[in-house]
Order: structure tokens, then C-alpha cells, then sequence
């Protein structure tokens, strides 16, 4: 039987070797990228990449719980973290606590990821001290859009700095086994890389960090509009999709589909 990678095998993995992290919201694509990543994470950017959401505001525990679930059975070797999604988390140390452990009970993953700086430090404390793996995830946190105005990168001015430098301090510290690093200067990612003892995890903050992650969507291609610039797109599948598409409607349209070969042939029982 294949051994997952666990929490500690990634925690090791600072200075050491980078940490390869791709976004998985199903079991099929769970299992293609599965091979090739150390960590896949069921992030609630799926609110918006699966279900149309404006923001990942909307997104509920159990979204989280049925693709998480899918992406656990759909792979056996990478580590797989859940987003605790807006609203489940924030509010107590308990209230997280009760989030997590369902998360974790229901779908079999190995680890949690929540949003926030020093504000989450004793919620991440509470939540490791009683078993529960926590991914920390500091600078751009689309889950306080509405506070930071947009989506624009983090860390151009000293005050917005010093805060998430203190932000990730705090999350190292109160126990986060990682952290994700969104949407940060390249300055800003080597000094939080340089001061925390734990792997960051690098989206949108430059080559500096101990691993990167993107959301498999956007490198694959399957997006037809907005690529954010800090995305390489690995693949054109949007292209290949609609091509797919618009074969098939015009075989269906010229009756060329289905052909002899994919018909079942009438069966006669012998005389
Ligand atoms: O939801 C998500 O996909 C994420 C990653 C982009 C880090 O949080
Ligand atoms: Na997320």
C-alpha cells in the first residue's frame, strides 16, 4: 500500500526540497495531479472556479466537506488540506474547533487551512493543541475582500509590511505546521520565508518561498477569461474543450454521431 506524505514529512521539507502544491475539487482531477504534488489542497476558490460565486464568501462547510471527501478518495499519496470556509472559523476558538474536526472526520484529509494574521494565533494554538493540523495563510486573504477593497498584491507600503510580517510570526507561532503566502512582494516573501521556522507555500509571491501553489484551473488553461499575472498557464484546455464541443454538435447536427460503430446492434435470439 502507497503512504501518504503526512504533516510532519512536509514540515520537513523547509530547506529542504520545494513543496509542490496544486488547488483539487474532484476525485478525477484528484487523481491526475495527485502523482505530482506533495500537497492538494480543497480550497475555497472552488466557489468561484465550480460554482460561479462572485467571491469565496458563499462557499459552506459543506461544499468543503462533499469536494474534500472527493479529492481524499480520488488520491493516495499527496497531503490533502481543506479551506475552512467564511464564517466557520472566525468567530471562536470552539467554533473552529467544531468546523475542523467535522472536516477533518468527514472527508479524511489531513489538515485544515484558514485565513487571517495575529487576530487567528490562539484560534491556530487551540486547534493544534487538540490534534487538528492547521496551514495558516497570511498577505492577500480573499476571504476579507470586502475589508482590503480588492485583490491587488500586498506589502508595497512599510505599514502593510510590518503588519504581515507580524501576521505570519503569530501563525508560526501559535503552531501552523505552513503557511501560505498569497499575493505578496518579492521582498515581503523571502523575509517571512527567512523568519519562520515553518515551509511557506508561495501564490502570487515569487520564487522566494519553501514551496508553490496555484489553482489548477488557472494553469490549466480551463479559464477563458482573466489569468492573473502571476499565473503560467501549463495548459490551453478551454481551447480544447470548446473545440470538442462544437465537433460534436456539428456531427449531431449532420448525423455523422452516432456511428455503426457505437450502436448496438439488434440481437436476434437463434431459432
Ligand atoms: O482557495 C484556494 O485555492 C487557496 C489557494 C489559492 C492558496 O486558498
Ligand atoms: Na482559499
Amino acid at each position: 500500500a502507497v503512504k501518504r506524505l503526512s504533516v510532519p514529512d512536509i514540515s520537513a521539507r523547509k530547506g529542504a526540497t520545494p513543496v509542490v502544491c496544486l488547488t483539487a475539487y474532484t476525485a478525477p482531477m484528484a487523481g491526475l495531479l495527485d502523482p505530482h504534488c506533495d500537497v492538494l489542497l480543497v480550497g475555497d476558490s472552488l466557489g468561484m472556479v465550480l460554482y460561479g460565486l462572485p467571491s469565496t464568501l458563499g462557499v459552506t462547510v459543506e461544499m468543503m466537506v462533499a469536494h474534500g471527501a472527493a479529492v481524499v478518495r480520488g488520491s493516495n499519496h499527496a497531503a490533502v488540506v481543506v479551506d475552512l470556509p467564511f464564517g466557520s472559523y472566525q468567530e471562536s476558538p470552539e467554533q473552529a474547533f467544531r468546523v475542523a474536526a467535522r472536516i477533518l472526520a468527514e472527508t479524511g484529509a489531513a489538515a485544515v487551512k484558514l485565513e487571517g494574521g495575529e487576530e487567528m494565533a490562539a484560534t491556530i494554538d487551540f486547534l493544534v493543541r487538540r490534534g487538528i493540523p492547521v496551514m495558516g495563510h497570511v498577505g492577500l486573504t480573499p476571504q476579507a475582500v470586502n475589508v482590503l477593497g480588492g485583490y491587488r498584491a500586498r506589502g508595497r507600503s512599510d505599514a502593510e509590511q510590518a503588519k504581515i510580517l507580524g501576521d505570519a510570526r503569530a501563525v508560526a507561532e501559535a503552531g501552523a505546521f505552513s503557511l501560505v503566502i498569497e499575493g505578496v512582494v518579492e521582498p515581503l516573501a523571502r523575509q517571512v520565508t527567512e523568519l519562520v521556522p515553518v515551509v511557506t507555500i508561495g501564490i502570487g509571491a515569487s520564487a522566494a518561498c519553501d514551496g508553490q501553489v496555484l489553482v489548477s484551473d488557472d494553469m490549466l488553461g480551463l479559464f477563458a477569461d482573466f489569468t492573473p499575472k502571476f499565473v503560467k498557464r501549463y495548459a490551453d484546455l478551454a481551447t480544447q474543450v470548446g473545440a470538442a464541443a462544437q465537433a460534436y454538435a456539428e456531427d449531431v447536427r449532420a448525423r455523422r454521431f452516432p456511428g455503426p460503430e457505437h450502436t448496438f446492434a439488434e440481437k436476434r435470439p437463434k431459432a
